[in-house]
């Protein structure tokens, strides 16, 4: 080897064009590693490539047709379920709080219908004293059920029928205000005005005239003249609108009852709310 043979270095590869580097040199392990790299880093920008595609593709199918949505049908449902429909505001719920279950519907005021107040001119009294008054069909059947009553023994007091508009603005606003009630709780034992059964002329509230102690109260459940009502009002065809857990989230109140043997009472009560209670 000649002194300039000595001293000159080995080519570095970068120094290299392909057809320069020697047999020797291609074989390297560090050449054959660049290569590697270089040759893992194209596949990996290929795999890139094609991700930005597929993902440029499924957003343009989603605009366009809606292939892919974000949420499917059953946790839609889950998110949104579908209101739960009741026969009739009378058939008891095992819900345990009945107002999560009431469906909202527009008509629906905290849990009370609407209704229309009866003609004045269909209005009679079912009391001596005038007090207590029902449209004519529910009063003459109302007047039979107390008879039939009275002739085992038990006798009823009536104690409100028809209500106004007026009436129940009374017993809704000045008793709520009167007992610090917020509107919600003060709905789970009265309907706000336009929204009461009494209006209708059909409902009557019925005490025991042994027991006087149980008006309006829930107790009224104990008396003879509940258990009678229970037994026997099907027959004169009264039945009892707010029973214990009932869908309307009304309290339970045993003393309500409402009259629905002709076919307006029952269309008053059924036909209109009947897809919404
Ligand atoms: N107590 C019943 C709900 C009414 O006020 O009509
Ligand atoms: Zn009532």
């Amino acid at each position: 080897m000649d002194n300039a043979s000595l001293s000159r270095k080995p080519p570095q590869a970068s120094e290299l064009v392909a057809d320069e580097i020697p047999e020797a040199v291609r074989d390297h392990p560090y050449l054959e590693a660049g290569q590697s790299q270089s040759k893992k880093k194209g596949l990996i920008w290929k795999l890139l490539g094609l991700a930005a595609l597929a993902c440029g593709v499924s957003i343009w199918l989603h605009l366009n047709f809606n292939l892919f949505p974000a949420t499917s049908q059953a946790e839609q449902t889950q998110q949104n379920p579908a209101p739960v429909s009741s026969p009739s505001a009378s058939v008891a719920s095992p819900a345990t709080n009945p107002k999560a279950t009431a469906p909202a519907t527009p008509d629906n005021l905290l849990g009370h219908l609407p209704y229309p107040e009866a003609p004045a001119n269909d209005l009679v009294s079912v009391t001596p004293d005038g007090s207590v008054k029902l449209r004519t069909s529910a009063a003459a059947k109302y007047q039979e059920m107390a008879n039939a009553a009275a002739a085992s023994g038990i006798y009823f007091a009536p104690i409100s029928g028809f209500r106004s508009l007026q009436d129940q603005q009374h017993v809704f606003f000045d008793v709520k205000a009167e007992r610090r009630q917020n509107a919600s709780k003060r709905a789970e034992v009265s309907a706000p005005p336009g929204y009461s059964e009494h209006h209708t002329g059909y409902a009557i509230d019925i005490g025991d005239g042994s027991a006087p102690e149980h008006n309006l109260s829930p107790s009224f459940e104990n008396t003879e003249a509940f258990k009678w009502l229970e037994a026997n009002a099907v027959a004169f065809s009264f039945e009892m609108s707010f029973p214990k857990n009932n869908r309307q989230g009304v309290s339970y109140e045993p003393w309500h009852w409402r009259f629905v043997g002709d076919k307006q009472s029952l269309e008053t009560f059924y036909k209109a709310h009947s897809m919404k209670k």
